[in-house]
């Protein structure tokens, strides 16, 4: 892959006019669109939950990348299927049942994928590589936009880069938090980049550009 995609979070959105949001986002180029959905347990905050995702689905067909942070996810992830997810990512952290959670998303035919917070070591991730279509690597702590890229991270990223070549995997390195013109050269290894507070607080196409030719 030449170029990153750019899915921009719609936690940094206008939530009181989100269809307008994902218009003028999706004019501007965004490659996919991602949902954060927070249950103000697995961490400090809550966002939305699958009726808007649902809502929203309509006016778009751009592909929705959906980031779980909620604990136990086997609970909710058909109502997030049945909203029009096309890919479904979760915390190692958040489920003793990954693997079941991954039998499920398979059956319905959605794309699946697997993060971790930043404390948490890259290895408890092995179990799940060879079946994820994506690996997210949270550069914040997870829970809220506009913070700090963690260049601590950046060891995460090339390491799993290392692995899908040596292994044969395919997963897609997906990067979150803290990221802009400034912080996305650092982590070229990546293929995928979510960008809220750095798409949404400037033109929206000037900085999903600017992303994009950093790779390319
Ligand atoms: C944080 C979320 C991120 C967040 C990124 O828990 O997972 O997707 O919206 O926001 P920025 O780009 O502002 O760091
Ligand atoms: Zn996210």
């Amino acid at each position: 892959m030449s170029k990153f995609l750019v899915a921009p979070s719609m936690l940094s959105s206008d939530f009181s006019d989100l269809n307008a949001e994902i218009k003028k986002i999706d004019e501007a180029g965004a490659d996919w669109i991602h949902w954060d959905v927070m249950d103000g347990h697995f961490v400090p905050n809550l966002t939305f939950g699958a009726p808007v995702i649902k809502k929203t689905r309509k006016c778009t067909d751009t592909f929705f990348d959906v980031h779980l942070m909620i604990e136990k996810p086997e609970f909710f992830l058909n109502d997030f299927v049945e909203a029009g997810s096309d890919q479904i990512t979760f915390h190692v952290e958040s489920s003793t049942k990954i693997k079941d959670c991954f039998d499920y998303l398979r059956k319905k035919g959605i794309k699946k994928g697997i993060t971790l917070r930043p404390g948490t070591d890259l290895k408890t991730l092995d179990p799940y590589l060879a079946d994820s279509d994506v690996i997210l690597v949270m550069t914040v702590e997870p829970g809220f936009g506009g913070q700090s890229f963690m260049e601590d991270q950046i060891e995460k990223i090339e390491k799993l880069k290392e692995i899908r070549e040596e292994k044969g995997y395919n997963y897609l390195i997906e990067v979150d938090g803290g990221v802009s013109e400034k912080t996305a050269p650092l982590i070229k290894s990546a293929d995928v980049l979510v960008a809220g507070s750095y798409v949404f607080k400037n033109d929206y196409k000037t900085a999903i550009d600017s992303l994009k030719i950093i790779k390319s």
